[in-house]
């Protein structure tokens, strides 16, 4: 019996231990296992979803923190480049349009320049500007966007801009005035005239007086002062013939210089003179050469030099011909060639008296990089080393040390700068400046009685005109 106690025994726990018992058992058994399993799991994984989440908040902390940081400094370099980028592979102008579309930086660069250098006493060649002072801002905009307008300082500080076009079809009559000592634009008195294309030149008494230009199909021979005390406008004498893209220079006894331009019969080889205290105008001499897109600088000496242009409207006649205007004598006289024929260029009057002609469009199309200088005591060309870019549509401005800034202008019939270089005169070298924040051609550079330069407006043929302006 005992015998089977045993088999029974563990017959019984054997016939106790059912496959449903076992299953039970090894179900307790698994589920005590899983439990703590599933325990383990909870805990491990709360710590990790925690750890995780945090260390995630901190790096888009940190991430956004370098975002803030950096965005001033890298969003508009990679927007401009963006732009610059998609510009370059569709291209839109043509030859065509540029060569319908004559110089106003010119006009207003040279003109500016003559003033500079025809009221300016012997400057000196100071470090006035700091290194650091080569860097751009953006001011505020215009009211208008404006291309083939003007831009004067004037006699309290103020800049003065009138006219131009904002779409290339409307011509403006409307002019603003802003104030370097709030970084402010205001609006002033209309214009007569829609104009753009034209000229403004600060006379002596601190008027403004603007002449020609155009609006649609007409190009105009009015002319117009603006009172900077009155804000207001009153129209003056008309000029013998109506001109487009011509130069006016103030001369040292305040009349005023108005040469060539464009008409409805193509380029003007005469120049008038307007007499500030009469309101009136009268003819001049006759030029050897028809201009258009030429330059006029008013030397030391007291008289005009003209540089270049087209001979007549067709892109093909640019000229490398220089003559002089005496004053004393309301002669003109030619003296020596350009190296370079060329139209759309900027000439100024450096301290040392030379004149530095830059860049340019010449007859092939191609848009100049180099550079030459006109001795006026001995009457001949000298050529430097080239710019960095080639120009056309540029502007140039006498900075208070002397040295020369470049701005913008288009580098090939389609393609836009952003990029500005300075010449040294001492050292005849260029060397790159900052870029500005827009590309741009057609603008206008005025150098502030502060020493600072700002830069108004302009195109740029992927946007289109421009109502923004810079300080440097
Ligand atoms: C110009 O800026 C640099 C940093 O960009 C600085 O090290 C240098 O001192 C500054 N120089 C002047 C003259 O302000
Ligand atoms: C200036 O005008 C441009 C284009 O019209 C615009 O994108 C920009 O935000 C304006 N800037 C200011 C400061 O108003
Ligand atoms: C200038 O003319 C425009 C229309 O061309 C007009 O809207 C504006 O009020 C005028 N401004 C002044 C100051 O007369
Ligand atoms: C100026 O010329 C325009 C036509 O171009 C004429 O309407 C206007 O009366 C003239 N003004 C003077 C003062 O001669
Ligand atoms: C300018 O054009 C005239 C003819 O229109 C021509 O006689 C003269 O030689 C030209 N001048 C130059 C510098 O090419
Ligand atoms: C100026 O911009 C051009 C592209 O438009 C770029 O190639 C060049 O590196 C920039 N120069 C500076 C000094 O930022």
């Amino acid at each position: 019996m005992s015998n089977t106690v045993g088999p029974n025994e563990s017959a019984v726990v054997n016939s106790n231990r059912t496959p449903l018992r076992r299953l039970y058992e090894h179900f307790r058994k698994r589920r005590l296992i899983w439990i703590i399993f599933f325990i383990i799991c909870i805990v491990v994984l709360t710590v990790v979803v925690t750890t995780t989440v945090l260390l995630n908040k901190t790096g888009r902390e940190k991430t956004s923190t370098m975002e803030i940081t950096t965005s001033p400094s890298t969003t508009t370099p990679t927007s401009t480049t963006a732009i610059t980028a998609s510009f370059a592979t569709t291209p839109t102008a043509t030859t065509a349009s540029f060569a319908t579309i004559p110089t106003a930086p010119t006009a207003s660069a040279s003109s500016s320049t003559a003033i500079t250098s025809s009221l300016s006493t012997t400057p000196t060649e100071t470090t006035a500007l700091s290194t650091n002072a080569s860097e751009w801002f953006s001011t505020r905009n215009m009211s208008d966007a404006r291309a083939g307008h003007t831009a004067s300082v004037l006699s309290n500080g103020k800049v003065l801009v009138n006219g131009g076009t904002p779409d290339n079809s409307r011509v403006l009559n409307s002019a603003e005035l802003y104030d370097p000592s709030t970084s402010t634009w205001t609006t002033t008195g209309n214009m007569t005239d829609e104009r753009r294309y034209h000229t403004a030149s600060v006379l002596f008494n601190g008027k403004v007086l603007v002449t020609g230009g155009a609006h649609g199909f007409t190009i105009l021979n009015s002319a117009e002062v603006y009172d900077p005390s009155t804000g207001t406008w009153t129209t003056t004498g008309n000029m013998t013939n109506a001109r487009s893209w011509h130069i006016a220079s103030i001369l040292p006894n305040g009349k005023v210089l108005v040469t060539g331009g464009d008409s409805i019969i193509g380029s003007l080889n005469n120049a008038e003179l307007y007499d500030p205290s009469t309101g009136t105008w009268t003819t001049t001499g006759t030029m050897t050469n028809e201009r258009q897109f030429h330059t006029a600088s008013v030397l030391s000496d007291g008289k005009v030099l003209v540089t270049g242009g087209l001979n007549n409207s067709a892109a093909t006649n640019a000229i490398n011909s220089a003559e002089l205007y005496d004053p004393s004598t309301s002669t003109w006289t030619t003296t020596s060639d350009m190296a370079n024929a060329r139209y759309r260029h900027t000439a100024s009057v450096l301290s040392n008296g030379k004149v530095l002609v830059i860049g340019g469009e010449d007859n092939g199309g191609n848009i100049l990089n180099n550079a030459e200088l006109y001795d006026p005591s001995t009457g001949t060309w000298t050529p430097i080393s080239d710019m960095t870019n080639t120009r056309a549509y540029h502007t140039a401005s006498v900075l208070s040390n002397g040295k020369i800034l470049v701005t913008g202008g288009v580098y090939d019939n389609s393609g836009t700068l952003n990029s500005a270089e300075l010449y040294d005169a001492l050292t005849s070298t260029w060397t790159t400046t900052g870029n500005m924040t827009n590309a741009r051609y057609i603008h206008t550079a005025s150098v502030l009685s502060n020493g600072k330069v700002l830069i108004t407006g302009g195109r740029y043929n992927e946007i289109g005109n421009l109502n923004s302006a810079e300080i440097y």
